[in-house]
């Protein structure tokens, strides 16, 4: 010890590094191999155009100049309700929405901006027999129009993305970067979003990932077994057969500031199963027995005004007493002082961390995934891309129950039926916003003709996302039935969902394209007399 003062810090603060760490914050991709500012990259996201002939670090592709332009276009398009195809449509939070989903991200901003907690995506994986969205920002909507037949029927043939073709992995890229880039500003500063994909474009996606979100954001990559039958076709190369999917995990902030997670793996009881004063928390009894050589009078005082009961005293002291209530760690819970531990406290005191695998050895296999869907809908329904419901309650163990969760490539729902059910199981409140291209189905493709078997017999439009409406509204009904005629144990859930559709918005579009000539520039003002489309309120 010495009694010189404690020296000054006499350099200031340096603003321009909190401005650079600022920036790079709020536009990850805009970053340098050496974590400085790349202005061009900058002036991209700010929508102006650059000259792209200098080298620099980075990953580029031919159209990705044009996805800035896509992602800044603002769409024309609005969310009609539909509440025939609804379920308790006035009071649920839960939506599905059908429409190509950039178009509705887009309408998404402005209402869920930082409100999404969890996203789960499991986009087209770019085998070769991928269908991949058309974008074209000058039309996206009239695309989509076309595209569900909405507008031309007879029109343009809309092709799956084949290998042979020249741009087969550009096409893919141009398609995944703006609704990644778009689905970024929706999650919370804690969210998470979670990718599945396979070894066709998993480099390509963990990149362009770096990118939207920032190398510091990444996570990890998780594995799991997809199939335990093999079926010596397809990519079967030399007699490999490729049996594991990837789902790659970034943070919407630097990874770093995020909480550690903790598991509640399958069969496990969730490790924050309350609800306390600040969120998911797990109570803990603080008495134990007062009797024999562990009886202390110390540890009989009044905890928030309460003693302990009747032949107990408290597990802990004074001194942590006091510091715990100064904390709100102490709450009484049916006339019983107890503990709360939320997921925070057991971060910083490095206890009770359950150990997060990348490989997710319990989760069930995408047979498992078709096999459950055939069981709810009581069908062969020849949807191949299922995922098994618990690969996503795997997700969701991650994230407080009360969260607000994101799949915009939904489609058979799987996402809906594994938050319905995580809610059933600890009376949680997690919310989904499902969006799903009403991709249609054509009985003379032999691969979709069980699905339109499935969709006329039960008498509804042949196209993906009816299939979504239908096992979701199949989901809540199986968890109704089985809790028919029991005494509600908790409070009612949510479980409903609205449908909205994407159609042209309610006003009419300035076509800015429209030939500059008086005849065309009069038929426009025309039209704008009266701005609402026919037929709408
Ligand atoms: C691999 S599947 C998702 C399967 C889902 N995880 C499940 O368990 O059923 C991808 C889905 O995304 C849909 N999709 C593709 N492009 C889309 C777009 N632009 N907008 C909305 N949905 C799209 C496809 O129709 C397909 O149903």
């Amino acid at each position: 010890m010495t009694d010189q003062p404690e020296p000054f810090d006499l350099t200031s603060h340096n603003i321009l590094t909190d401005k650079t760490t600022e920036l790079l914050r709020i536009f990850p991709e805009i970053r340098t191999e050496g974590g400085q500012i790349d202005f061009d990259k900058l002036k991209l996201a700010l929508g102006q155009t650059i000259d792209v002939g200098r080298e620099r670090y980075g990953m580029n592709w031919p159209g990705k100049a044009e996805c800035f332009k896509i992602i800044q276009a603002p769409s024309l398009g609005t969310l009609l309700p539909c509440p025939d195809e609804s379920v308790d449509f006035d009071t649920t939070e839960n939506l599905i929405i059908e429409g190509d989903n950039l178009e509705v991200l887009k309408l998404l901003q402005k209402a869920y901006l930082g409100k999404v907690k969890m996203i789960y995506i499991d986009p087209p994986y770019n085998t070769g027999n991928d269908f991949i969205y058309p974008d074209n920002y000058t039309e996206s909507l009239q695309t989509y129009l076309e595209y569900t037949g909405q507008v031309d029927s007879s029109g343009k043939k809309f092709n799956n993305n084949s290998d042979a073709d020249g741009r087969f992995h550009s096409k893919w890229l141009n398609m995944m970067y703006p609704r990644l880039y778009l689905a970024r500003n929706l999650l919370q500063d804690t969210g998470l979003i979670f990718v599945s994909i396979d070894d066709h474009e998993i480099d390509n996606l963990h990149r362009i990932c770096d990118e939207v979100f920032g190398e510091s954001s990444f996570v990890g990559i998780l594995t799991w077994i997809t199939t335990t039958q093999p079926d010596n076709i397809g990519r079967a190369r030399f007699g490999l057969q490729t049996n594991i999917e990837y789902v790659l995990v970034y943070s919407r902030c630097p990874s770093i500031e995020l909480p550690p997670f903790v598991l509640a793996s399958k069969g496990q009881t969730p490790k924050y199963p309350h609800k306390g004063r600040y969120g998911p928390c797990r109570f803990e009894i603080i008495e134990r027995a007062f009797d024999g050589a562990y009886a202390r009078p110390t540890l009989r005082f009044p905890i928030l005004g309460i003693m302990p009961r009747e032949g107990k005293q408290w597990q802990i002291g004074e001194k942590t007493a006091r510091d715990l209530e100064a904390r709100g760690r102490l709450e009484i819970v049916d006339r019983i002082v107890k503990r709360a531990v939320y997921p925070e406290d057991e971060a910083n005191e490095q206890i009770g961390l359950i150990p997060f695998w990348s490989y997710l050895e319990k989760v069930s296999t995408s047979q498992a995934g078709k096999a459950e869907l055939t069981r709810l809908l009581g069908s062969n329904h020849g949807f191949d891309t299922v995922k098994p419901v618990d690969l996503i309650t795997e997700f969701l163990s991650h994230i407080p129950n009360d969260s607000l969760v994101l799949d915009f490539f939904s489609g058979s729902g799987t996402t809906a039926q594994a938050i319905l059910e995580a809610n059933k199981l600890d009376n949680g409140k997690r919310r989904f916003v499902l969006v799903q291209l009403p991709a249609p189905l054509d009985p003379d493709i032999v691969q979709q003709r069980t699905s339109v078997q499935y969709l006329d017999s039960i008498g509804k439009p042949r196209n993906i996302a009816e299939i979504c409406k239908e096992r979701v509204r199949r989901a809540i009904q199986k968890l109704n039935n089985a809790e028919a005629g029991q005494l509600p144990m908790n409070e009612k859930q949510d479980r409903g969902f609205r449908v909205f559709k994407l159609a042209e918005s309610n006003f009419k579009g300035w076509d800015a394209q429209a030939p500059q000539d008086v005849k065309v520039l009069e038929k426009q003002l025309e039209l704008h007399i009266e701005h609402l489309r026919e037929g709408r309120a």
